[in-house]
């Protein structure tokens, strides 16, 4: 071997290594051993020269060619697995999250305030030992009138802005028709409130076509109206979680014998007279009476056996006078700066 084919070779080895520990990705390794390694690469051209040597030398040259070619098969093969590892290890950095950095904040939402009032209402008498039932809203003229002794033509029915749905159907204009359902499918002694929307063809300040009202029934063999009287005091009181003045005013309702309107005084004045309570110093809260004895025949409930009393809220007007809202209108406008204020 000619010390000139052993320098070269020296020199063709500590460049490849040079440039080797210089290649900093997957690709430039490959692109040297190809360069190397490959078909036309250098190590390749040397090894076929192995022939071309003298006889002598050839022995010597093809060893010393093939200790080369290994030293740099195992250089390579060792670059390729550190570089690889680094981009492995650049790509799990790269996809880190950051659990340090402040989250997004969600928007909760709120209970509507019909709805708070209502659970509050339902929380009062649930805890009085009331239970809680449920009618259709799309309700049969017998139910919603008829049974009630309201019947065809009485000019009761002109309290009512009725909306019919056809002849014999409406959309229920108080949830009063839940008592008949109740006693329909209820024996004596019952103690129950019956919350809903209800539907009057009416619209302004203090009117909307839907509302909701809670219906209250009690029935059992000694109801009297000072249990009335009790009872609606007591859940006052509970609701406005103060002493407010009620008052009972003598009024009618075709299906309560004696009936009354419950006023309370004006919670914006203190019963002062304001434009809320009309100068009255009162606001009227809801009807109640006793059950008319025409109700429990119509549902075959006996009169001499049983009494009970009624009542009828309604809670858009709870809800306001709870809260100072002073437009009926708010509850169903869902304006989003009026509802957040009860989160
Ligand atoms: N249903 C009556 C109304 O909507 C209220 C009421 C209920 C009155 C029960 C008396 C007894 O006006």
């Amino acid at each position: 071997m000619t010390s000139n084919s052993t320098t070269e070779l020296d020199h063709l080895l500590s460049r490849a290594l040079t440039d080797i520990a210089a290649a900093d990705d997957s690709a430039a390794v490959e692109q040297l051993r190809v360069a190397l390694l490959g078909r036309q690469g250098a190590v390749t051209t040397q090894l076929k020269q192995i022939g071309a040597q003298p006889p002598e030398a050839r022995k010597e040259f093809g060893a010393a060619v093939n200790r080369v070619r290994d030293q740099l098969t195992d250089a390579l093969s060792a670059r390729a697995d550190a570089v690889l590892a680094a981009e492995r290890q650049a790509a799990i950095a790269a996809e880190e999250i950051d659990v340090t950095l402040p989250g997004r904040v969600g928007h909760s939402g709120s209970l509507h305030p019909v709805t708070r009032t209502l659970r509050r209402i339902e929380q009062i008498f649930t805890r009085a030992g009331f239970d809680v039932a449920h009618g259709p809203e799309i309700e049969d003229d017998f139910h919603n009138f008829e049974a009630l002794n309201i019947p065809k033509n009485h000019p009761a029915r002109a309290m009512h802005d009725t909306f019919y749905v056809s002849d014999e159907t409406v959309l229920r204009t108080h949830t009063s028709p839940v008592q008949i359902r109740y006693l329909e499918s209820h024996t004596p002694p019952v103690a129950v409130i019956a919350p809903g929307r209800v539907y009057r063809c009416d619209s302004d300040v203090t009117h909307t076509p839907m509302f909701h009202q809670v219906e209250g029934l009690m029935v059992d063999s000694n109801v009297s109206f000072a249990d009335l009287k009790g009872a609606l005091v007591f859940f006052l009181e509970e609701f406005f979680e103060r002493d407010l003045p009620v008052r009972f005013r003598p009024s009618f309702f075709p299906f309560t014998e004696p009936s009354a309107e419950v006023d309370m005084g004006c919670v914006f004045c203190e019963g002062k007279g304001c434009r809320i309570c009309g100068h009255s110093g009162w606001i009227e809260v809801l009807g109640c009476g006793m059950v008319h004895t025409e109700v429990f025949r119509q549902v075959g409930i006996d009169n001499e056996e049983f009494t009970g009393y009624a009542f009828g809220l309604g809670i858009e007007r709870l809800a306001m006078l709870r809260y100072g809202v002073d437009d009926l209108r708010l509850f169903f406008e869902n304006e989003i700066s009026f509802l957040r204020q009860f989160s």
